[in-house]
């Protein structure tokens, strides 16, 4: 091997090393072709962009209507959170869950989809259109590690497996409201 060659091929590697890597995102949760026929479990209002947030409103909270408020062009709206029923149990106590389908959130009017599934007890995270065209691409809050960065990152949804709701009923979190 000559040491040109080898100097060539020291130079592709160190240039590969430092261009920047293109950001492709995709969903790696699958889209439920039967979402519509889950359990609804809670609709909540995401406050418009213009919405002042309570003081006493939860980081948790406080983070996620800054990062979605703008997913229907600023206006609120309505989002609507369906549990696979083969789940629902597991739902209820918290996790563990087994493999496969968990939950969605469907913003309706704004045709986004966000689903959550399970594989090895750890949850993963896809963003669809209602037809199940994978939307991850369109916008970086759409990629599934921003997703998992919140879901795993407050206690609140970490310790329930990457899950951060729960049945209305047994309110451990501040509701959002208008
Ligand atoms: C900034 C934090 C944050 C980010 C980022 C985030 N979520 Fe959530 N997610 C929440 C909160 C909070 C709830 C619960 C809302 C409630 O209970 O009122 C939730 C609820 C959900 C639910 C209903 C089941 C559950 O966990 O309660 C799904 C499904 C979901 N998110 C998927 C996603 C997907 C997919 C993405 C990325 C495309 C995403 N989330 C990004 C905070 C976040």
């Amino acid at each position: 091997m000559s040491i040109k060659f080898l100097f060539t091929a020291l130079s592709i590697i160190i240039l590969m090393a430092t261009l920047p890597l293109p950001v492709r995102a995709s969903s790696d949760a699958r889209f439920p072709a039967d979402w519509k026929q889950w359990k609804l479990v809670k609709s909540i209002e995401l406050p418009s962009a213009e919405t002042k947030m309570p003081k006493n409103m939860s980081p948790l909270y406080k983070e996620t209507v800054r990062r979605y408020n703008w997913v229907y062009l600023g206006k609120s709206i309505k989002l609507d959170i369906y549990v696979n029923p083969a789940v629902m149990d597991e739902y209820i106590k918290g996790g563990p869950y087994p493999d496969g389908f968990t939950a969605v959130v469907a913003f309706r009017e704004a045709n986004v989809i966000f689903v959550t599934e399970h594989r090895n007890n750890k949850a993963i995270y896809g963003a669809y259109d209602e037809k199940g065209h994978d939307i991850t691409k369109n916008h970086s809050s759409f990629n599934p590690k921003t997703c998992a960065k919140c879901h795993y990152f407050y206690k609140e949804c970490r310790t329930r497996y990457g899950i951060c709701s729960q049945l209305p009923d047994k309110p451990v979190q501040q509701p959002i409201s208008k």
